[in-house]
């Protein structure tokens, strides 16, 4: 596109696409929120009563403009308000790290058992690892958001994973982005590694869980 292209759509209309824009993305922010304090009033209560914390922390993120356009184009949607609102699920996005493979599953009940949540779709990456090693319990979920002009649901997706889990995927992204780089026979290796690592961190994450039940029967 050169400049004189640049300057057929108005500067009026191309303010008013940004605000519909920015005003859309105001709303995702504010279901992060919304879904936040619901998992830190959780922990809080749960370290009230069990005098330990089931979550170690939360990280969130909303999908950058040009990701919504390129997932979009994907798919084969265009980058209408609509589209976004109803094709994905994940311009919202909370990633739970908990100590323990036990809390991951603790924490998503205690979610799905809010009445004003529903349960759009569960992944479960734990049971069902995938093939390159990757796992995680993945939600989407879809919450009302109240606003100055009534209520809309939202949706939002939650990934919740141990730390050794997130250890792991950190790592496997990195190499994702670098994947069309290397020779293929080096970027082979790779994977074959990290699916050795996924699976030593498999067991440590077992053993840990072993390892909490038993300190659990001493008391
Ligand atoms: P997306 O189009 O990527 O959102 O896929 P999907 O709709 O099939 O969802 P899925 O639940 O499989 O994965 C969604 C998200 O989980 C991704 O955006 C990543 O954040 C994470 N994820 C899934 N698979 C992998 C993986 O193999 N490695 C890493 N590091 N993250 C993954
Ligand atoms: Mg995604």
């Amino acid at each position: 596109m050169n400049n004189n292209e640049m300057h057929v759509v108005s500067p009026e209309l191309f303010l008013s696409n940004t605000q519909h824009f920015n005003a859309l993305m105001m709303m995702y922010r504010s279901t992060i929120r919304e879904i936040r304090t619901k998992l830190e009033v959780l922990d809080d209560e749960f370290s009230i009563k069990y005098n330990r914390n089931p979550i170690s922390s939360i990280k969130t993120r909303i999908k950058t403009p040009s990701s919504i356009y390129e997932k979009l184009k994907k798919m084969g949607f265009e980058f209408t308000e609509k589209n976004i609102r109803e094709q994905l699920n994940d311009v919202a996005g909370i990633r739970v790290i908990c100590p323990f493979i036990d809390d991951i599953y603790t924490i998503a009940n205690l979610i799905s058992d809010q009445d004003d949540i529903t349960i759009i779709r569960i992944k479960d990456y734990i049971m069902n690892p995938k093939p390159n090693g990757y796992r995680s319990y993945h939600m989407i979920v879809e919450i009302p958001i109240f606003f100055a002009e009534g209520k809309t649901p939202m949706r939002a997706e939650i990934q919740i994973r141990t730390l050794a889990m997130d250890f792991w995927a950190s790592v496997e992204h990195q190499l994702r982005y670098k994947k069309n780089i290397g020779d293929p026979k080096q970027c082979e290796i790779i994977s074959q590694e990290l699916l050795k690592c996924a699976q030593t961190l498999t067991e440590t994450d077992n053993q840990m869980q072993s390892i909490k039940k038993m300190i659990g029967e001493l008391d």
